[in-house]
């Protein structure tokens, strides 16, 4: 390991509007390494690698890199010195095509005011090739899964052969053989001599390829540890100030009677011939690969997306789910995997935010009560522990975590009868966790059914009487609590 340091930050401080995100920060960053920023939602993560990005300006402290010091006032400026960032909530133009989205800002001249389009297709079509993906210079965007659009993501980055690499949260939205990929491109870029800086909530991870990992804690370094010196439980209690007992809070509810059924389900190419019930009290898993079909099955059965034949049956009725706003009237929640096209209205503020799915309640004789909704949502937001100012806070201004904290509130504040949840946790640090499995265990002891489609075995181990696992858009098979391993839910999950 490098001990050259090849960037460093000094007491950086950083305040927003009723927020200090960071506190007096310091790190250092060697040459040719990986160094993990971990902390809980809201720690400051983000916003310190916005300010090496050139995005926010620090208030107070600097930034060296190679010994010198260096301002940073815009991206371009990051560019200019070497720093490539991936961003948390992912930053492409759908209607771009690959070609366009790699080489978005940096385009390649052809003469003085021209672009030279063919060397940008080329190499776009190099770079396809090159990493063994099925896709041409020409796609759009909008056609590639979330998993996908990572990929190019991380190639856009890598190409800009930047020395130092940003990544925040990078596999929040991938699958296991993508993570891979990624993590065979970081080793190689460290080979290069790029040193990277990695944001992950995802302990495993961190420990595979981190060479050190420094502490975030309500916007101050907490420590600053090597990789092969600590342990998982002690960054965590670094991270949380505490030591977290249960992860996984399960209790022994009673099951009910089923109260969510789905018969036969089809939706051509998609996914085919899907039949599962819920019961009270019960929490229900879907397993599986990215791309086996749980995130689709459920948009379907929430009215996002149209299928073919198949019946629905809530409380032993048949139901027709028209549209999203007929399933929530229902009684049927949706948690969605993409908060950002799904999950919330960016520029409004927290409160229309999680009110949004119960207005109804707080419309009496068409007079808005809007005492009881502000009072209604403080409560649920304190639940949940969204870390903000107030609830007029606009929840574009949230960490990531803390976006998705909301979106939850919201579900909670219209107390549906079946809850959907497609990756509740992603994003969420170890200590929300838990309190969304407590949730969970809450929602599952007043009598609710909820399903639960996670990518993390242990999420599903942990939380699940039932697990379904999904393979290729079939279901493969269910298991019960007592049968609950990985390998048999993998072996289930890949086998043809
Ligand atoms: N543009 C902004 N305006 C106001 N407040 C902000 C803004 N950006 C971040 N904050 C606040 O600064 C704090 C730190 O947020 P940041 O996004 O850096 O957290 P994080 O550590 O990345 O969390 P997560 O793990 O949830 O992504 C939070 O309280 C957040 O609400
Ligand atoms: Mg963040």
């Amino acid at each position: 390991m490098g001990a050259e340091i090849k960037l460093e930050v000094k007491n950086i401080s950083k305040s927003f509007p009723g927020v200090k995100a960071l506190d007096q920060v310091s790190f250092a960053l060697k040459k040719g390494t990986v160094h993990v920023l971990c902390g809980e939602n809201g720690a400051g993560k983000s916003t310190l690698m916005k300010v090496l990005d050139g995005i926010y300006r620090q208030d107070e402290g600097e930034i060296y890199i190679d010994g010198k010091k260096v301002e940073i006032h815009s991206p371009m400026d990051a560019r200019a010195n070497g720093i490539a960032m991936i961003f948390q909530e992912l930053s492409y133009v759908p209607d771009l095509t690959i070609a366009e989205n790699i080489f978005m800002g940096r385009w390649a001249p052809k003469g003085k005011f021209r672009l030279n389009w063919n060397k940008m297709y080329d190499e776009t079509e190099r770079l396809m090739k090159q990493e063994g993906l099925p896709y041409k210079a020409h796609d759009l965007l909008r056609s590639l899964s979330v998993a996908d659009i990572q990929l190019i993501e991380i190639l856009k980055a890598v190409s800009f052969e930047a020395k130092i690499l940003i990544m925040d949260e990078p596999t929040s939205s991938i699958s296991n053989k993508e993570v891979e990929f990624l993590f065979r491109k970081i080793e190689e870029l460290k080979k290069r001599g790029v040193s990277i800086i990695y944001i992950s909530h995802k302990m495993d991870e961190i420990f595979r390829i981190a060479d050190e990992i420094t502490v975030l804690r309500d916007g101050t370094t907490i420590a600053t540890k090597k990789a092969n010196e600590t342990t998982m439980d002690e960054i965590i209690s670094l991270m949380v100030g505490r030591k977290l007992e249960n992860m996984y809070p399960k209790e022994d509810v009673k099951i009910g009677e089923e109260i969510f059924r789905v018969e036969k389900l089809t939706s051509h190419k998609i996914f085919e011939d899907i039949s599962f019930q819920v019961h009270r009290g019960e929490v229900v898993g879907f397993a599986g690969l990215v791309g086996a079909g749980r995130t689709e099955i459920m948009r379907a059965i929430f009215g996002l997306d149209k299928y073919q034949t198949g019946e629905i049956y809530l409380r032993g009725q048949k139901i027709q789910i028209k549209s999203p706003a007929d399933a929530i009237e229902k009684g049927i929640a949706m948690i969605s995997e993409d908060r950002r096209k799904y999950g919330i209205i960016p520029m409004r503020d927290i409160m229309e935010n999680v009110s949004l799915a119960s207005l109804k309640q707080y419309f009496y004789k068409g007079i808005r009560h809007k005492k009881r909704e502000e009072r209604e949502v403080e409560q649920v937001c304190k639940k949940m522990r969204v870390k903000t100012p107030s609830i007029e806070a606009k929840i574009m201004n949230l960490s990531g975590g803390n976006q998705q904290k909301v979106i939850l509130a919201k579900w909670l504040l219209c107390d549906p009868e079946v809850l959907i949840m497609d990756e509740p946790t992603r994003g969420i640090d170890v200590g929300a966790k838990t309190e969304i499995y407590q949730l969970i265990e809450e929602f599952a002891n007043a009598g609710k059914g909820i399903i639960l489609v996670s990518s993390e075995l242990p999420e599903l181990i942990g939380m699940c009487d039932r697990i379904y696992v999904m393979n290729e858009g079939h279901i493969a098979g269910s298991l019960e609590r007592k049968e609950f391993t990985q390998e048999v839910i993998l072996g289930m999950a890949v086998s043809n």
